[in-house]
């Protein structure tokens, strides 16, 4: 198929765009680097430069026949979202309902989108399911969920299917990309960046919840396992409409199983800041997948602990400043 993927030079679209390659898909990537990287890109792809801000630019960009859209392209800081919400709403929203436009116009057969855990907000209940009521809690899930409406009202109009993807955390890396923001404000990676500059130094945010180590429990889940639930959302048979997905590991760990973990890897004995409890941090969150396995036929392959930190260790060792080096 040719595809078009959003924000293939970020951290996740980066991974699925060379999954789709070697997996023989015809790949084109439309980025405006606002957080993406130039070296993240596979060598030799098709680049449409610029930003889905510019209707113009998308449609040009959508103008050659194409099969299916992947879209990544999102802010996705929550702090930053609470802090300063038009421009989530400018670029996620609005971006996304360029991006819509042209692909409707277009007469693509296939949208899926990168959608997050943040749609649920504080769930009632353990594991998330797809059925779970959708409260987000901040501006940046607020505008992944008004997206997803778009995309389903977009998707019926239009007649094509369309799949949104809950992800819960993010992880680990391939041997060319790692995860690389500015700020970076996902655990794993502060972590290892603290073993390569101890002055960065490391805090956990509350050690008293009710859970068996009191650190709060969240769903990792590797980064390859999502590029490959973003190809078969490409290719699965699904039914008219939007269809939703959780990408979770179905398991769970704590703040302090992931220190736990880091430690066997970087053979560093950390001693963490104890700070109190940010919040709207909830005690647990975990995806139930059993919709994914079902329908897609995706299972997590890579999403232990041990594999997440060993290849996140050994992207953030061979960069220790990033994607600069
Ligand atoms: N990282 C996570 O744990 C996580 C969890 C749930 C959902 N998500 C979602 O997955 C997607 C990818 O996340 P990521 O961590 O790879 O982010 P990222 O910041 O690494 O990548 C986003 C990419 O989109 C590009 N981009 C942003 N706005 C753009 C615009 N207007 N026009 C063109 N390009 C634009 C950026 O330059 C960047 O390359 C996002 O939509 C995010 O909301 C991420």
């Amino acid at each position: 198929m040719k595809v078009l993927v959003t924000g293939g030079a970020g951290y996740i679209g980066s991974v699925t765009a060379r999954a789709l390659l070697a997996r023989g898909h015809d790949v084109e990537v439309l980025d405006d680097f606002s957080t993406g990287h130039r070296e993240a890109l596979p060598p030799g792809i098709r680049l449409h430069e610029g930003s889905l801000l510019d209707a113009g630019f998308v449609d040009r960009a959508l103008a050659a026949p194409c099969d299916a859209v992947l879209h990544f392209a999102a802010f996705s800081l929550v702090a930053e979202s609470v802090a300063r919400p038009l421009p989530y709403y400018r670029n996620n929203v609005g971006g996304s309902v360029n991006l819509l436009d042209a692909a409707a116009r277009a007469g693509i057969r296939r949208f899926v989108f990168s959608s997050t855990a943040a749609v649920y907000g504080e769930p009632d209940e353990m594991p998330i399911t797809e059925h779970a009521p959708t409260r987000p809690v901040n501006p940046y899930g607020h505008t992944k969920l008004a997206i997803e409406w778009a995309l389903a009202d977009t998707a019926a109009a239009a007649g094509f299917p369309a799949v949104a993807l809950r992800y819960f955390n993010a992880c680990g890396a391939t041997a060319d990309l790692g995860e690389d923001h500015d700020p970076e404000t996902h655990l794993i990676p502060r972590l290892l960046r603290s073993v390569l500059d101890p002055g960065l130094g490391f805090a956990v945010y509350g050690d008293d919840y009710p859970t068996p180590d009191g650190t709060c429990i969240r769903d990792y889940i590797h980064v390859t396992d999502l590029a490959e639930a973003h190809a078969l959302a490409l290719e699965a048979d699904v039914r008219p409409g939007l269809s939703v997905y959780n990408l979770g590991s179905e398991t769970g760990a704590s703040v302090r199983e992931i220190l736990k973990a880091a430690e066997a890897v970087t053979g560093c004995a950390f001693d963490p800041r104890i700070e109190p409890r940010r919040p709207g941090d909830p005690a647990r969150l975990v995806a139930g997948n059993a919709r994914a396995r079902r329908e897609l036929g995706w299972r997590p392959r890579s999403s232990d602990l041990p594999t997440i930190l060993a290849d996140a260790w050994n992207w953030h060792r061979a960069h220790p400043r990033g994607y600069q080096g």
